[in-house]
């Protein structure tokens, strides 16, 4: 088959190595087969999926478990972490490092009531210690949200404005806990992989330079950061409340250099759907959370359009160097071709984002009304053609990522 590529560019899919897919538990959000259309609809050709789906991804068989789902209705390639808490250590630990792309400690949190992984030194002192894997962690630090939460309760009540969700959940709390982990995990010379990161001091923290491979620590963004801030919560208000929140316009800026000058190593979109339902109400009864996949190849294409990031930094963070990063195994050739994960974009042909061209699941997208400027036309898989001009084809199927042997000696 001839595809006209025409006036088209073709860019490696991106590797998003942090998605909450919410399969088994929560389907009522996603699910892998919804969100893996919107994924490739997106130029989203791998992901990542994270632990905290119920039950939460604690045990190898749980996590053998969610790669058989993956396995009939993916239509994107795929890994799931390993869940990290207290109470799994040496399950956790069994972990195949061939297989599973990593460890992970996200979202658990709100389930075990434990706190953040990175607020138990001791516990995280163990892991460090024994653990061959990347450990990928969350970085807030639980005692400065308590006493934040606190202080805003005796000014507003239960009815916090979203506008103040920043502060709560503010810069203090995540460069407190960025730079404990990191001392911890130079102590052991870990290879500690920190997501999500949210302010740019945190970024600034971290070792400047192109080459993931030779680096112990590594530092992610992703797109809600680089895209929302603070002067947004007015117009979008619980829309745009994550875990961590979305800080100033001031702290945008300076996390878009950081990235630029690499302290930054990989973009990811954190795609956590909830409901919009479940996004009301209070602060406190507000889910944190958005759907992204489908959005975040485009607009981050939309940073290259203003003249913030050139074609070379979307397409190496977003795809060559989270597959040396995580040591993406080289999965060599085809019988009848090139394992292709690919997409075909249009730079220039303008559309606007409306509820009725999003494929999520949960029905919205914070991006309503954005308008971008380039548009995904077609993603290939393996090779195969998954997705074209809106549509899908559902009889192909994703595969199981698989990794270098002694990734990180
Ligand atoms: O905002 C967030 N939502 N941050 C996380 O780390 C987890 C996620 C979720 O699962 O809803």
């Amino acid at each position: 088959n001839i595809i006209d590529a025409k006036g088209l560019h073709v860019l490696p899919g991106m590797i998003d190595d942090q998605v909450h897919f919410r399969e088994p538990g929560f389907t009522h959000k996603a699910d892998i087969r919804t969100e893996s259309m919107a994924a490739v609809a997106g130029g989203i050709t791998s992901f990542m999926d994270m632990p905290n789906t119920y039950p939460n991804t604690l045990t190898q068989d749980l996590l053998e478990q969610k790669y058989q789902i993956a396995e009939h209705s993916s239509l994107a390639n795929y890994s799931f972490f390993m869940g990290i808490s207290q109470s799994n250590l040496e399950e956790a630990l069994k972990t195949d490092l061939e297989n599973v792309c990593g460890l992970t400690d996200d979202g658990l949190y709100f389930d075990n009531d434990q706190g953040i992984m990175a607020n138990h030194p001791e516990f995280l002192e163990k892991l460090f210690k024994r653990s061959p894997h990347i450990i990928t962690l969350h970085s807030e630090s639980d005692a400065i949200i308590a006493k934040n939460t606190e202080q805003f309760i005796d000014k507003y009540g239960l009815d916090i404005p979203p506008s103040a969700h920043a502060e709560i959940r503010s810069e203090a709390a995540c460069l407190a806990t960025t730079n404990q982990i990191l001392e911890l995990a130079k102590k052991h010379q870990n290879r500690l992989h920190i997501y999500h990161i949210s302010t740019a001091k945190e970024a600034f923290l971290l070792d400047a330079g192109s080459d993931v491979k030779s680096k112990r620590i590594t530092g992610e963004a992703c797109i809600h950061h680089l895209w929302f801030s603070a002067d947004d919560y007015e117009r979008l208000g619980f829309k745009i409340k994550w875990n961590p929140s979305v800080k100033s316009e001031l702290n945008r800026q300076e996390l878009l250099r950081a990235v630029k000058d690499n302290y930054i190593d990989i973009f990811a979109t954190d795609h956590a759907p909830h409901t919009l339902a479940e996004k009301q109400g209070n602060y406190f009864e507000s889910m944190s959370g958005g759907p992204l996949v489908q959005h975040a190849l485009v607009a981050l294409l939309e940073f290259y359009h203003q003249g913030v990031f050139s074609l070379e930094t979307i397409v190496n963070k977003s795809a060559h160097k989270v597959a040396d990063l995580y040591r993406l195994r080289n999965r060599g050739y085809l019988k009848e071709g090139y394992y292709a994960d690919l997409c075909l974009v249009n730079l220039n042909k303008p559309w606007k984002v409306i509820d009725a061209n999003s494929f999520y699941k949960c029905g919205w997208t914070p991006f309503v009304n954005t308008s971008f400027k380039s548009r995904i036309e077609t993603t290939f898989v393996n090779g195969i053609i998954v997705y074209n001009n809106g549509h899908f084809n559902t009889s192909t199927k994703g595969n199981r990522l698989m990794f270098e042997k002694d990734r990180f000696n």
